[in-house]
């Protein structure tokens, strides 16, 4: 267990605060680069253990990517067909996106490879992936027969396909898709509710024929993908843990710049204003074919609502810290449709049900979701993070607006995400 610290009420958050980039974009900069002929530029990459397990990957598939001075990235892409077979086992830490990604696009590839991950990501479902990209001919083996890594990837000649996916899930969809490049003719995914779409609009932006329809995507193989500039925003998914403070601390005003809005990933803004937050969006603009705007908040007295359906893939990864936001509102909040939460870096609803308990919250869990009673305020105590970085942020920003201190075990893994966070967070209160 690494790192515990301790946090105390704040009197009030106010200032202006850029959050680091955004970690799924910063996933598809590396992987899109690599596979792209010539320089590619990163303007804005989240220097996070995630994507560092990316970039690593690459660099043992034998592409150069040099860090520039202000950390800033500089690939030089090889090409579709520029990586080859890396010498090792290529460890993918606790990044579902690089296992997950990756194992589709080294389907396609002319080698062998193995993935694996720390003990987090080994536990978590890979036949979502693995299954699918069977139908288009991949070769792929796991442990727990075929659903856990470590995988080993026997890279061979794909078909295209059309898959209905049961989950809206980015991972899946974008697994497909970065395979899809490999086949011949057009490979269509389709999803019970539209999940990010990073992924297709930074291939749109390399050059790839990519289109979205009403419920899906079709991506043609074999594109001739040109290395780019890319500006990463800053990641909406870290600029949830400050809006949700500043909207439960009493006189609190935060503007937080350069935040990525992209409307697949923005349903934390939707929630957070249903349930009465003041949010402003300030100066909206386009990055790189991504919304980007600074969100200026205000605390505000919170309210219970209903939150389900599609609105969920939009703020999967929120959840926790909605459920803190909950705690503190007036009334009930009911959380639904959200089964995918069990199968994150830890079960989130499991783990935020028990920390968030363990202050005086009135929270139960349900199999999908999480019912939240709001009450006045939480106890000072104990906590621990279950070793999720999303978790141990949420459970910070709980203790912003304790009744005593709260100590939270196992933080070093906020590093997967959001390196400065706790220096953020000092520096405005
Ligand atoms: C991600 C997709 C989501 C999200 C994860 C990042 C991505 O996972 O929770 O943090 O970059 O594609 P799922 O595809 O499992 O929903």
């Amino acid at each position: 267990m690494s790192e515990s610290r301790t946090i105390s009420a704040a009197g009030g958050l106010r200032g202006e605060i850029t959050v680091p980039g955004d970690k799924s974009i910063s996933h598809r900069s590396i992987m899109l680069g690599s596979l792209a002929k010539g320089t590619t530029l990163v303007h804005g990459f989240l220097h996070g253990e995630d994507n560092h397990a990316t970039l690593n990957a690459f660099r043992s598939m034998g592409i150069e990517i040099e860090e520039l001075a202000g950390g800033d990235l500089k690939i030089e892409g090889k090409g579709l067909h520029g990586l080859s077979e890396p010498g090792d086992v290529i460890d993918c830490g606790n990044s579902g996106t690089t296992i997950r990604l990756m194992t589709g696009l080294l389907a396609g590839q002319n080698f062998f490879s193995v993935l694996t991950g720390d003990r987090y990501l080994r536990r978590r479902p890979m036949k979502r992936v693995i299954g699918p990209l069977a139908t288009m001919g991949a070769k792929i083996w796991g442990r727990g027969g075929g659903d856990l890594a470590p995988l080993a990837i026997c890279g061979t000649k794909l078909q295209s396909t059309e898959y209905d996916s049961p989950i809206a899930s980015a991972q899946v969809k974008s697994a497909m898709i970065l395979a899809g490049l490999y086949a011949d003719g057009v490979t269509t995914v389709r999803e019970p509710h539209l999940s990010r779409d990073h992924s297709e609009r930074m291939l749109r932006y390399f050059g790839a024929d990519v289109r979205p329809f009403e419920g899906g995507v079709s991506v043609a193989g074999q594109p001739q993908l040109e290395g780019r500039e890319v500006f990463v925003p800053g990641d909406i998914s870290s600029a949830a843990f400050f809006m949700v403070a500043a909207l439960i601390v009493p006189g609190s005003e935060l503007l937080i710049r350069n935040v990525g809005l992209n409307p697949t990933r923005s349903g934390i803004i939707d929630i957070l204003q249903e349930m009465g937050g003041s949010l402003e969006l300030v100066n909206p603009r386009e990055l790189s074919g991504e919304p980007v705007a600074d969100v200026l908040v205000r605390s505000s007295q919170l309210r219970g609502i209903e939150i389900g359906g599609s609105v969920v893939p939009r703020a999967i990864d929120e959840f926790p810290v909605v459920s803190v936001a909950a705690s503190f509102a007036e009334g009930t909040t009911t959380i639904r449709d959200a089964r995918e939460l069990r199968v994150k870096e830890t079960d989130r609803i499991a783990a935020m049900t028990s920390e968030l308990s363990a202050l005086g919250a009135k929270v139960e869990a349900r199999e999908d979701g999480m019912v939240i009673e709001g009450i006045e305020g939480l106890r000072g105590g104990g906590v621990t993070s279950h070793g999720d970085h999303r978790i141990a942020m949420s459970m910070a920003v709980a203790a912003l607006r304790a009744g005593g201190e709260v100590t939270i075990e196992d933080t070093g893994c906020t590093a997967t995400s959001f390196p400065n966070f706790w220096q953020l967070l000092s520096e405005i209160r």
